[in-house]
């Protein structure tokens, strides 16, 4: 894991989103995994201003996200379908067509997980998997206690989850009790991840992800499996890290010599 310590949540953002366009840069077709709650939002602010400074262009780029309450339909106001086109999607070149998240309102909920993990294998699969984290270590909604080996499915969320995302919803008695949610086996199957965190909230489950045993317990573990992870967090969000300095010192180290750069981390 390449572990980035950056000073502040705007940093966080930034380096993200850096990442996200160089991708892009690289290769016009790219596949984005997408993620959706607070934590991403910096960095799709910075990808916008990429895309307007530099003339990004996304037109051929395709995206997938991680999740989308279940029960809800894409117009819903708290559908991540709407939160994607009000904080990103409306303001990129992208195809609309070729954005996509699963369908919280589908009929049959086998039918649609199967339907949106081959749509990610005939994408050819993930480039970047931007990822955020619960505060009980989830990633996507795969929530503690999802297999390490889990597909595309519909998950019940946890009390915290719903407590915490009850702010997007007014109440937590209006908050979505499932979800459906690429499995940690997909997001795995990416070619790199991205986690961020910010906030002195996340700490224990950065610490936990990063530095803890691999256990379903705390889904985000599993990325200490996959060989590309980077990891961006703010000063506050690394508070419990106990490698901190070494994390640091490779940080100066990448900087100073791209000698014996890999993209295994
Ligand atoms: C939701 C999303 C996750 C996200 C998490 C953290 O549960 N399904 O993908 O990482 O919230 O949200 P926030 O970034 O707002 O702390």
């Amino acid at each position: 894991m390449r572990v980035v310590i950056e000073a502040n949540v705007q940093r966080v953002g930034e380096v993200a989103a850096e990442i996200l366009a160089a991708q892009v840069r690289r290769d016009p077709r790219s596949v984005l995994g997408l993620a959706t709650g607070g934590t991403p939002c910096g960095c799709y602010r910075e990808l916008i201003a990429i895309h307007r400074r530099d003339g990004l262009d996304f037109s051929q780029v395709r995206t997938f996200n991680l999740d989308e309450y279940w029960g809800i339909s894409p117009d819903h106001p708290q559908s991540y379908h709407t939160f994607m086109r009000a904080e990103l999607f409306q303001y990129l070149n992208l195809c609309p067509a070729n954005c996509h998240l699963p369908r919280g309102d589908a009929s049959d909920s086998i039918a649609e997980s199967e339907r949106y993990e081959r749509g990610i294998r005939d994408a050819g699969g993930i480039d970047i998997q931007l990822l955020g984290l619960g505060r009980n270590g989830h990633i996507g909604f795969n929530e503690p206690g999802s297999s390490l080996a889990s597909r595309t499915r519909v998950k019940h969320l946890a009390r915290q989850t719903i407590d915490d995302n009850a702010r997007f919803f007014g109440a937590p008695e209006l908050v979505p009790r499932s979800a459906i949610t690429m499995g940690v086996q997909t997001i795995l199957d990416a070619r790199h991840c991205l986690l961020l965190a910010t906030g002195i909230s996340k700490a224990g489950a950065i610490a936990a992800a990063v530095e803890g045993p691999v256990t379903a317990a705390i889904p985000a573990s599993a990325l200490q499996l996959h060989p590309q992870v980077t990891v961006i967090v703010d000063e506050d969000a690394a508070a419990e890290l106990r490698n901190r300095e070494y994390y640091l010192l490779a940080e100066q180290g990448r900087r100073e010599s791209s000698e014996y750069e890999s993209p295994q981390h």
